[in-house]
């Protein structure tokens, strides 16, 4: 089993590294402060193919694997997670779906502009009263001959105001349950869809997060995304790759803050020595290291099953959940190895403490990860999962 990187491979760490570095890291914390959108961030994002990463170059994308993602994500992730976000649902939860289910009209005239970066997509399926239980969606869309009729509100959008289009997710034959969910790409600009005011969070605070609101919209019926009822395995599928990318973001939000740990470790001096050189310290730095290691292998794995074509679904999930985890519990140890200068936000730790309670929550809860994880194991597909 070889565990090195291709060259190519190294290539992309470093170019989003380098862009983190130089160009995200500058103002993330005013950024943070006032809620601010990275809108110069985005812009060089889609400069540099991070915003369709995976997409064929026919349709303007960047052609790279998923490893190449993870990598890139990992990086951005590290210093601004709001960046990383926009960056993850407009590759997996938009671009990667409408690739796959979209005709070739809807693929050629939406997928150059969202791989641009011109414009942003967002995907639409949390509610108020669905956020983990996706099959109760009450946003209707009613079949109305030649065009679907939306009606419905959305939760916890991100991108929601930014985004020029939307995919999403409503009921139009609830008797069919699951089978009676579409997924629709829905223009910004159409008569009849607004958006809530950006919600002020805890952490990602500079992406953009509202509802979205669908009163009477005419969606045409060639912007529905796979075949008629398909909507709900729409949405798993994509969600199945966006959980790489958020076990990505986690995973660069544990190692962004074991980085600073460390630097810090070396710099401050405490009863005359580097307090790395306390086992208090030291011990701590070994387990973020060991987790981060750990985590690191069920990230890239989960890429390269996809990659190969074999089945990911559970590999995501356990990558997700135990990555977030990872990245909850060493931010609050960093801030820990920080003492008083972890607590103020000049030493960006903080940010990342906050910013790491979102993993385990958007794109399927941790519990909701354990649910997905323990059906395999249940029917037995696991564990060890050898595939
Ligand atoms: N891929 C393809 N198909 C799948 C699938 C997958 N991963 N998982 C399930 N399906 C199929 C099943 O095979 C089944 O099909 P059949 O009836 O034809 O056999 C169908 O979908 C229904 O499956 P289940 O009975 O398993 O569905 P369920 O209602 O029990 O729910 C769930 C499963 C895993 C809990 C699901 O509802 C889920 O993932 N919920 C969480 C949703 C979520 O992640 N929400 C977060 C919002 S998005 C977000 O956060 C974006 C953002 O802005 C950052």
């Amino acid at each position: 089993m070889d565990f090195s990187l291709s060259e190519e491979h190294l290539m992309i760490r470093q170019a989003a590294r380098e862009f983190a570095q130089n160009e995200l890291k500058p103002g993330v914390i005013e950024r943070d402060s006032d809620m601010s959108y990275p809108t110069d961030g985005v812009e060089k994002m889609g400069e540099l193919g991070f915003l369709g990463m995976m997409v064929d170059p026919k349709y303007g994308g960047s052609g790279l694997d998923t490893l190449s993602y993870v990598l890139a994500i990992e990086e951005i992730s590290k210093i601004d997670n709001s960046c990383s976000v926009i960056m993850s649902v407009n590759n997996s939860l938009v671009c990667a779906g409408i690739e796959k289910f979209g005709t070739e009209e809807t693929k050629e005239k939406y997928l150059p502009i969202l791989t641009a970066g011109e414009m942003l997509g967002a995907f639409c399926l949390s509610e108020p009263e669905a956020g983990s239980d996706a099959t109760s969606q009450r946003t209707t869309a009613i079949d109305m001959g030649d065009y679907y009729m939306l009606n419905g509100t959305k939760n916890w959008i991100t991108n929601g105001k930014k985004a020029s289009y939307h995919v999403v997710i409503a009921q139009t034959d609830a008797e069919k349950g699951h089978k009676g969910i579409n997924a629709l790409v829905v223009e910004a600009d159409w008569e009849g869809v607004s958006t809530g005011i950006k919600e002020d969070k805890l952490g990602i605070r500079s992406s953009d997060t509202s509802s979205v609101m669908f009163s009477d919209v005419k969606v045409p019926k060639e912007n529905r995304l796979g075949p008629d009822g398909f909507g709900f395995k729409y949405a798993m599928w994509t969600l199945d790759g966006g959980r790489i990318g958020i076990a990505a973001q986690a995973l660069g939000i544990a190692g962004g803050a074991y980085e600073l740990a460390l630097a810090h470790s070396h710099e401050r001096k405490a009863f005359g020595k580097e307090i790395n050189r306390h086992q208090a310290v030291a011990f701590k730095l070994a387990d973020m290291a060991t987790d981060i290691e750990a985590a690191k292998m069920m990230v890239y794995r989960s890429a390269w099953l996809k990659d190969a074509g074999k089945p990911y679904t559970q590999a995501a999930a356990m990558a997700k959940v135990y990555a977030s985890e990872v990245a909850m519990k060493h931010t609050v140890e960093a801030v820990q190895v920080h003492g008083g200068y972890g607590f103020v936000k000049e030493y960006h730790v903080e940010r990342l403490m906050r910013d790491a309670k979102i993993t385990q929550i958007y794109e399927g809860t941790s519990e909701i990860q354990r649910m997905v994880i323990s059906r395999g194991v249940i029917k037995g597909d696991l564990y060890l999962p050898v595939h």
